[in-house]
């Protein structure tokens, strides 16, 4: 078997960190086992390029006791587990080929084996696999039915592959199902990001300026944990509806330059370019902490502010200092990569439960249904989000009510009022 990882001898600690977490993921299990007697992916092959994480792991089983022969990749250079990796190569027999710190070009040859393994599925998180097989791998589309892809700004990217009529396969947006952002992306990331700020900086949040750019799904979570810690929260926002939100929902809003002077921590969330750049650079104050939840590492300008710096030195692991000419020290944590992935473990298995749910079943959906579907990105069916919804609240332990007969038959008449 094909493999490239960082040292194999790392798999024991691998194995006992993916049992740990498959103990938080009880609903990706009973997809699991029931994939282990049906065998819906008997034959899939299946190339993944996600989060080397022990959740991802779990999933990894989980499509291989479906039927499917998967290979793995990283979807981010910082966010690999070495240990995971070691793992699922030496106890699963799957092909990984990641490794924590890869240079650009390990990363994108890393890909190109994840490629050669041959999909009919591709899995994407943030659409790196799908984007090099468009661009470099043009012929190997025709043997592809289909993917599927986890993160808003993957899905940004395959809407515009759609929009420009250049996607040659259909994809499932798993990020789309309510089952996974509304979850995945605020708590999850809400949570794991504060994780991976207080790793690596270790400082205290409560009375501290905390500026969250972005009140998108991410934004939210990050916002509503910082604030539970004490933070005083300000968000800059782009558009006016979730600013009016995040107004409502009680935080401070201000434009990016004004809340540059004024924070302590920075945290962008916003799945675009360039968010924090020369103009707040220039007005922050000395000690300020940047971090980046975001898919990728453009959001904060780390180039300008290289360029800017008179010097430069990592402080802390996760942590480098930029000395500006005027004695101000900007604190950059993670490379400006994924904060939660980089410097923490990424977020909970309880939540990755739901997210990864819909990722083993949205594969079953396009291994049974692709040959009705046209070169488009479709959500995932509502019925698989409403049974893992309904599937997550009974491994809770929590019932709820259903709709009596005279309440459906009221809900669906228009009949009656006052
Ligand atoms: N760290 C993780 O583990 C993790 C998990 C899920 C998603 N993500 C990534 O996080 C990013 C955000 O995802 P989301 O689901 O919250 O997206 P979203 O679309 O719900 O929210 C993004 C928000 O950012 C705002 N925005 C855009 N440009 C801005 C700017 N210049 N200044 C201020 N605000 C701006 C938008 O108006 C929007 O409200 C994406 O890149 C996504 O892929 C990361």
């Amino acid at each position: 078997m094909d493999y490239d990882i960082k040292d194999i001898n790392l798999a024991d600690k691998g194995r006992l960190r993916i049992e740990w977490a498959d103990n938080q993921m009880p609903v990706l299990c009973l997809i699991r086992e029931r994939f282990q007697k049906e065998k819906p992916l008997n034959g899939a092959r299946i190339s993944a390029c996600l989060h080397v994480t022990t959740e991802t792991a779990n999933l990894m089983r989980t499509l291989q006791a479906g039927g499917a022969e998967a290979a793995l990749c990283a979807s981010n250079p910082l966010s690999t587990q070495d240990d995971v990796a070691a793992s699922l190569v030496r106890d699963f027999k799957i092909p990984v080929f990641a490794i924590k710190g890869e240079d650009h070009d390990t990363y994108y040859k890393h890909i190109n084996q994840a490629l050669d393994h041959k999909p009919v599925i591709t899995m994407d998180d943030g659409a790196d696999l799908i984007s090099t097989l468009h661009s470099e791998r043009k012929e190997q589309a025709k043997e592809i039915i289909g993917g599927t892809e986890e993160t808003t700004t993957g899905v940004i990217r395959l809407k515009s592959m759609e929009e420009k009529s250049v996607l040659l396969f259909p994809i499932v947006a798993v990020n789309e199902a309510n089952t996974k952002h509304l979850f995945d992306n605020r708590y999850g990331t809400g949570q794991s990001t504060i994780d991976g700020i207080l790793r690596s900086t270790n400082l205290l949040l409560a009375g501290s300026t905390f500026v969250v750019c972005g009140y998108g799904w991410c934004g939210r979570g990050v916002a509503a944990r910082a604030r539970g810690m004490g933070a005083n929260v300000i968000i800059t926002e782009t558009d006016p509806l979730k600013a009016l939100e995040a107004v409502m929902d009680g935080f401070r809003v201000l434009p990016s330059k004004e809340a540059a002077r004024i924070g302590d921590i920075f945290v962008t969330v916003t799945g675009d370019i360039h968010v924090l750049g020369e103009d707040h650079f220039g007005l922050m104050k000395d000690g300020a902490i940047l971090a980046n939840s975001g898919h990728f590492n453009v959001e904060i300008d780390i180039p300008t502010l290289e360029k800017m710096a008179k010097s430069r030195r990592i402080i802390r692991e996760n942590v480098e200092e930029f000395l500006l000419p005027d004695g101000r020290k900007l604190y950059l944590l993670a490379e400006g990569r994924l904060v939660n992935l980089a410097a923490a473990e990424g977020h909970p298995a309880s939540v990755m439960d739901m997210s990864f749910a819909n990722q083993a079943l949205s594969a079953e959906f396009m291994f049974s249904k692709s040959k009705g579907l046209e070169k488009k990105v479709y959500i995932v069916p509502p019925e698989i989000d409403k049974e893992i919804a309904r599937l997550k609240l009974s491994t809770m332990g929590i019932s709820i009510d259903a709709l009596t007969e005279e309440q459906e038959k009221y809900l669906a008449s228009w009949e009656m009022g006052t």
